[in-house]
């Protein structure tokens, strides 16, 4: 089974991306045959500044080994060293209906916000489903917000294959119940576009500060709460056990305790809970050598799979001299 997911660079990570996306990677990675990369290609799309990019990429590298992402088992690659998923986006490009394309959230949100969008935003989804394809990936890792895109990868692959005979893998997705959306400090989906992001490495006192700051509702200190109702909970229960759950919604439910104490609490488990990890990412900062040589290895073996797909896929459609 191969397991597969991508993750743009365009900022530092959040607990939305860790418990939505990147706790899966770790999990499967013993297991399965894991190929988790950095989309540096989508995130072209808001990024236009080289160095910015650069940096943001081996971060965001560095970010995932800390995390716990182990090189031995699973291949982590730079989205741009594969060059062949760009051949593989064309390809798709020509059996992709606009309408399909119209649906696609990200573009969606964009145009009713007005926003000029570019052909890269709007055929983004092709290149997440030439990411997805061009490894036989069975199994995607993500965060609610990507089904729809994995859906239209299902869609374009088995369009494909009806077009040129059963060639490419349909992959599925893979959400977590309890984490497929993380609220940010204003109770909406955390998204770096939103700017309601709590950030896994920021220092302590800019974390505290932001969790400080998540909105809760009017309640008095003596007020009962509804934990089921708070984005400050919602967020304890990401990093806290069943107990100390029960225990905190007790408190809730009791009244007496202010939503102070419960940010409190917040703060202190997540910096427990990510302790271990910042302890490494200082480590690793320092090696850019092996992470460059990390980035190498995971690119030759995902090149490798992704040639003998896309020969596979030329070879249906009649492209390229090899056949
Ligand atoms: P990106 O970079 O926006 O997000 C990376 C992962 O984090 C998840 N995520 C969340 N999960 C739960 N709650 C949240 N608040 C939250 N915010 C983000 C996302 O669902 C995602 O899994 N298009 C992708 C990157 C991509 C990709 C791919 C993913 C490119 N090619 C191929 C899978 C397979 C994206 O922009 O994710």
């Amino acid at each position: 089974m191969r397991v597969l997911s991508g993750i743009q660079p365009t900022g530092r990570f959040h607990w939305g991306n860790y418990f939505g996306a990147i706790k899966q990677y770790i999990d499967l990675q013993d297991n399965e045959q894991a190929f988790y990369f950095i989309a540096d290609l989508h995130a072209l799309t808001t990024i236009r500044d080289a160095e910015r990019l650069r940096q943001n990429t081996q971060e965001a590298a560095i970010d995932l080994l800390a995390l716990g992402l182990d090189p031995k088992q699973a291949t982590l690659f730079r989205q741009s060293d594969v060059p062949e998923v760009t051949s593989l986006t064309w390809i798709l490009m020509t059996i992709t209906q606009m309408s399909l394309l119209e649906k696609c959230h990200a573009y969606k949100d964009k145009k009713t916000k007005g926003i000029a969008a570019d052909a890269g935003l709007f055929t983004y989804p092709v290149l997440m489903a030439a990411d997805i394809l061009l490894y036989d990936s069975d199994l995607v890792p993500v965060g609610q917000d990507q089904i729809q895109h994995v859906e239209v990868t299902r869609d374009l692959a088995q369009r494909f294959n009806t077009l040129f005979g059963e060639t490419l893998t349909l992959p599925e997705s893979r959400v977590l119940d309890t984490s497929a959306k993380v609220p940010g400090i204003d109770g909406e989906k955390m998204s770096k576009s939103y700017k309601n992001v709590i950030e896994i490495f920021e220092t302590p006192k800019k974390q505290r500060k932001k969790v400080m700051s998540i909105k809760t509702d009017s309640a008095t200190l003596e007020d009962p709460k509804d934990p089921e109702n708070c984005a400050v909970f919602a967020l304890y229960k990401l990093f806290a056990d069943e107990t100390q759950q029960a225990e905190l919604a007790q408190r809730y439910r009791a009244g007496g305790m202010g939503y102070g104490d419960a940010k409190q609490a917040v703060h202190e488990a997540a910096l427990e809970y990510f302790g271990e990890a910042r302890e490494r990412r200082e480590q690793l900062a320092d090696d850019t050598d092996t992470l460059n040589d990390i980035l190498a290895e995971g690119a030759r073996q995902a090149r490798e799979k992704g040639k003998e797909v896309l020969d596979r896929v030329q070879k249906a459609c009649g492209l390229g001299s090899n056949h």
